[in-house]
């Protein structure tokens, strides 16, 4: 789904020339300059140098990578995006990174793998406190950087502070259990949680906040140090937090990497010491990133990949409820979801109404810049994402399918409006490529076999959904669907949250399953002490508990 162009150096936006800059005055999409909000970051780019590592923000003087926002501001004589710039760092930097991170877990008997949960709960709770103070700096990148509304980006850094909070709340639940002891066949025993090691964590640019920190900080928390590389588009919207990560966390606990993939995150893959891999993105990268590990079996993965979850329409749905879950389900954030519904089968006896009012539905969406009031469809950062979009609509129109709307119209440069693509077909590009974006093919069927066999041979198997009434049409659905996806929705769109429910997928989709709670259990182990039960070992037992003398082995309970 994402990063697919992470070792390919993502190319600058250019500057736009006279007849380009007319055309989108004349669309009136990009504002002029004097008209831009205020913190404007093109008046004044946001030029990061610093980079955390074994608690010290440091300061780079090595190159550095420009960043471009989707958004333009335009003048007389052009047009300009040019927003910051951050620390291109070397594969040494790394290196050190990663020494940090190993030292402060030193075998597990560092400070912070070591310390009680009741501390490092404490640690994590200082964090929130200072992260939620700089919660306008962050919603302010969040739509420089990546184009996400202001509303959908309040809601990224909220839903982000909420799922902390839940952790800590899972966490203290889960140790409670943890600090009882059983006796079984004569043997007394403590199973606990411990962490693994050193994680690398690399989040994407659609959520590069909330779905980072939801692997971020359940690795933390579990006593896990960490090296945080943030994705290529949304690096910025981090450097608010650079010093509630150096003040609330002991020395190497979390470090950041900046950079091209290649030059820092090889290094860290080759040297054998990374022990889990948080990753979301493409599974091209993430195996490419698997495979450079020298002992893969001793890394634990937690991947969010693709997906290309589709909705089925059935003959008796809700047509109001369909189209309306359908649309924001296929264009929330422009598309730019994992969870995204990214085909529609649509029966055939339903197929020219449902298609008629989803085309309604469409155009009545507000566009515009991320600050825009209520506005729905926004730029996409991705360089080169419209003329990937453009190839897949033309892939289908010169095979065949329909193009409903002329939403080239609508659309320049970083901006793209909906593509609705009818009469889509296997031979189509569109049918199988995760488009990540605003267009969206519909299918026409008349046998719920079709729909089915498109997921069993999907690649991908996240989530569906199912829009009807007819309970034995859904039960046979349900049935067959969830052996192919982790997730059925039924009259509802597909979605990750409530970040209680687990968030998962098969075969290119997903490893690993993420939730508040599963994300404590996936960043450490089951470990356990016994002893048989004998009067000698139960008055070594008492002592450890009475005087304290153990983090471990300990009944403390947290209220
Ligand atoms: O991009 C994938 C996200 O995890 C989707 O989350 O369904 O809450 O938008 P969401």
């Amino acid at each position: 789904m994402l990063m697919l162009s992470y070792f390919v150096k993502i190319k600058s936006m250019p500057i736009l020339d006279r007849e380009t800059t007319y055309i989108m005055r004349t669309k009136n999409i990009f504002p002029s300059i004097e008209h831009l909000p205020e913190p404007n970051f093109i008046k004044k780019p946001l030029r990061q140098v610093e980079f955390l590592i074994n608690g010290i923000i440091e300061k780079w003087n090595g190159p550095f990578e420009k960043v471009y926002s989707p958004v333009y501001g335009v003048d007389e004589e052009k047009a300009v995006n040019e927003i910051g710039s951050y620390p291109l760092l070397s594969g040494c930097v790394a290196l050190k990174a990663l020494d940090a991170a190993r030292k402060a877990y030193d075998s597990g008997r560092g400070e912070w793998p070591a310390m009680s949960v009741e501390s490092r709960i404490e640690h994590i709770r200082r964090f929130v406190i200072k992260m939620k103070s700089k919660r306008e700096e962050v919603v302010q990148l969040l739509m420089w950087e990546i184009g996400k509304s202001r509303k959908d980006s309040e809601k990224e850094f909220d839903r982000t502070v909420d799922y902390i909070n839940d952790t800590i709340e899972a966490l203290k639940q889960l140790d409670r259990i943890s600090s009882r002891f059983t006796i079984s066949q004569g043997i007394i025993a403590q199973v606990r949680r411990a962490p693994l090691g050193v994680v690398l964590c690399m989040g994407p640019y659609n959520y590069p906040l909330n779905e980072t920190f939801t692997t971020l900080l359940p690795a933390l928390i579990m006593g896990n140090t960490v090296i945080f590389k943030p994705p290529k588009m949304g690096v910025l919207l981090h450097k608010p937090l650079l010093d509630a990560f150096a003040e609330s966390f002991p020395a190497g606990v979390i470090n950041t990497v900046y950079g091209d993939g290649q030059e820092v995150i090889a290094p860290l893959m080759e040297s054998g010491f990374v022990d889990v891999l948080a990753f979301i993105g493409s599974s091209k990268v993430a195996d490419i990133l698997k495979k450079q590990h020298p002992k893969p079996h001793r890394m634990k993965s937690i991947l969010g990949l693709e997906a290309k979850n589709p909705a089925i329409i059935l003959p008796d749905a809700d047509m109001d409820q369909a189209i309306n879950e359908c649309v924001t389900g296929a264009l929330s954030y422009n598309g730019q979801r994992c969870t995204a519904l990214k085909i529609l089968f649509v029966h055939d006896s339903v197929y020219d109404d449902f298609v008629g009012r989803f085309k309604d539905e469409v155009e009545k969406l507000k566009v515009g810049l991320p600050w825009d009031k209520d506005v729905q469809i926004t730029p996409l950062p991705e360089p080169g994402k419209t003329e990937y979009l453009d190839s897949l609509v033309n892939d289908a129109t010169e095979k065949g399918a329909k193009l409903l709307n002329n939403y080239k119209e609508k659309s320049d440069f970083s901006f793209f409006f909906p593509a609705i693509v009818s009469g889509v077909k296997s031979n189509m590009r569109l049918y199988h490529e995760e488009q990540f974006g605003p267009v969206i093919p519909i299918v026409k069927y008349s046998n719920l076999d079709e729909p089915l066999e498109y997921v069993v041979n999907s690649n991908y198997g996240q989530q569906a959904s199912i829009f009807g009434e007819n309970t034995s049409e859904i039960a046979r659905l349900v049935d067959t669907l969830v052996n192919q996806v982790c997730r059925v929705n039924i009259n509802s769109q597909c979605q990750r949250g409530p970040d209680e429910l687990p968030f998962t997928g098969r075969k290119d989709s997903a490893e690993g399953t993420l939730s508040v709670s599963d994300a404590l259990r996936v960043f450490s182990i089951r470990t356990l002490v016994a002893l048989k039960e004998t009067a000698g070992n139960k008055e070594i037992l008492t002592d450890i508990l009475k005087e304290n003398r153990s983090t471990f082995l300990s009944t403390d309970f947290i209220f």
